[in-house]
């Protein structure tokens, strides 16, 4: 069977030097808008954990929410909000589907060392894509004027209805969680998808699923407050 874990004997320069190769020829090959952002952060962002943020796993949540997007609330959107953005990948998936027209998209993170690697990764959509560091309980909800509010880091919400009773009531969500319990920066998982739709507890519900992962389930909603 072929082995899809790196070699235990390769140095790390090594390694950061093939990857950087191959992810500029998977640039060259696919013409991806993200995968041209993501080779800019490799060469100016060197510390950036991008091997977290891109992992298979982070990746296949992404996919998900995209495509449960689309089937569920379309393509067309003025502006969309994305809350714990950190460096900004759902935001560059979302630009790189042509399904999706998309005006603008701004990511919010209260980590100050995330704003650049998403301005980076996303420099290719110009002024349409904005890194802001805030803390989302602090944002100007009413004056945001956001098609759409993504949460993908509900876990990390201490009071998630508190939260959304910041958000004009009409406002378009879509939200995820998951029960990975065990992981000490996840404040607030839930057991169960049920457990989700009522923690959440949305005027209209568009859309609700799990996604079993490995460890973990992941929980999505796609809806109104
Ligand atoms: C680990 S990441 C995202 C994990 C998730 N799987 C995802 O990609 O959507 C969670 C992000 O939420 C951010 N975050 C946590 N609390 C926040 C807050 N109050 N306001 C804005 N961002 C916050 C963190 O800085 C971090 O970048």
């Amino acid at each position: 069977m072929m082995k899809t874990t790196r070699p235990q004997d390769a140095t790390t320069t090594d390694w950061q030097d093939s990857a950087f190769d191959v992810v500029r020829g998977l640039s060259a090959y696919t013409g991806s808008f993200l995968i041209a952002g993501l080779v800019g952060v490799m060469a100016r962002h060197p510390d950036a954990d991008v091997g977290n943020a891109f992992n298979h796993k982070q990746v296949a949540c992404k996919t998900w929410a995209r495509d449960m997007l689309f089937e569920s609330l379309g393509g067309e959107y003025g502006r969309i909000v994305v809350l714990g953005g950190w460096y900004g990948v759902l935001a560059g998936m979302l630009f790189d589907d042509s399904r999706f027209s998309i005006e603008r998209i701004d990511s919010v993170d209260i980590d100050d060392s995330v704003a650049a690697v998403a301005k980076t990764l996303n420099a290719r959509a110009g002024d349409r894509f904005q890194a802001l560091t805030q803390d989302m309980y602090a944002l100007d909800y009413a004056g945001l004027d956001a098609d759409l509010v993504i949460n993908t880091s509900c876990e990390h919400i201490a009071n998630l209805r508190a939260w959304l009773s910041l958000l004009p009531p009409g406002t378009r969500v879509l939200l995820q969680s998951n029960d990975y319990f065990s992981e000490p920066t996840h404040i607030n998982c839930v057991p169960s998808l049920e457990a989700f739709v009522a923690q959440a507890g949305l005027s209209q519900l568009d859309y609700s699923g799990s996604l079993p992962m490995k460890k973990y389930t992941r929980f999505m909603l796609i809806g109104t407050v």
